[in-house]
């Protein structure tokens, strides 16, 4: 199914007349910071159903100069009832960065994909990801992960060689199935296919980070470095 809703209007529609003309909408990306990473992220709730989200979060480096490739922070929280997450970096399904992701008891497994078509993404090594020591886990009602990924900002698509812009607002592509997923302690695991797919618009300047690459070290991952050069770590 595809939701093509806008939620915020139907909201404004059930606060009802008189106070119809006095909604406006929410804006779709924020700041977010993470007591338990550090990290300042822009994030944005995506509707998995009409009465669930998808919390999407991205961190990056300040100041990256412009059209050099750099590292983010992934950190995604979903509900319990979906068997797969994921989300496609250029905005859409294929011939772009896809990290699908499904949950593994406490710790979720990570995995990089890529389209060619409407059909079963393959792994795709041009993207890595590396979990961050804290922001992994699950409990009664979500589960949750938080990575360090090179290489999902920066792929050769139909386009060529394309870098999302790190300062920009951006339409990224989600997509998410409640089907479970078989043996969740592979990257290379089948996944069915998804029950909703839809768009998000992500403003990267809400998550940009001028500590970086400090952050990534106090979360036990090196690297990161990209766009702060001169940062001491
Ligand atoms: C078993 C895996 C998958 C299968 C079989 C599959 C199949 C398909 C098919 C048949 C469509 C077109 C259907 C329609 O128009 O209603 C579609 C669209 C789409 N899929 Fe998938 N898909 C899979 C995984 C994924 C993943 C992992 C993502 C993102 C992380 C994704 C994102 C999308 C998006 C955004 C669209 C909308 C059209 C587009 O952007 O190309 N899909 N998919």
């Amino acid at each position: 199914m595809h939701f093509t809703y806008n939620l915020a209007a139907l909201a404004g529609l059930a606060q009802g007349w008189p106070n119809f003309e006095k909604h406006s909408l929410v804006p779709r990306a924020i700041s977010y910071i993470d007591s338990e990473t550090g990290f300042t992220f822009s994030e944005t709730r995506a509707a998995a159903t009409l009465s669930s989200n998808i919390v999407y979060r991205i961190a990056q480096p300040a100041n990256v100069p412009s059209g050099q490739p750099y590292d983010v922070v992934l950190q995604v929280v979903a509900p319990n009832s979906l068997g797969w997450v994921g989300l496609a970096w250029g905005g859409s399904m294929i011939r772009n960065p896809l990290t699908v992701a499904y949950p593994n008891g406490q710790k979720p497994t990570v995995s990089s994909r890529w389209a060619t078509g409407h059909s079963t993404p393959q792994q795709y090594t041009g993207a890595a990801y590396t979990p961050l020591t804290k922001g992994n886990k699950s409990n009664g009602t979500h589960w949750q992960f938080t990575v360090k990924c090179t290489g999902c900002t920066t792929y050769t698509g139909s386009a060529g060689e394309t870098t999302v812009d790190p300062t920009g607002s951006k339409r990224l592509a989600f997509a998410c199935a409640s089907g479970k997923v078989s043996n969740p302690s592979s990257t290379s695991a089948s996944i069915p296919v998804h029950d909703v797919y839809n768009y998000i618009t992500q403003d990267f300047s809400a998550g940009a980070n001028a500590n970086f690459a400090a952050l990534l070290s106090k979360n036990g991952v090196s690297g990161g470095a990209t766009g702060n050069a001169t940062e001491k770590v």
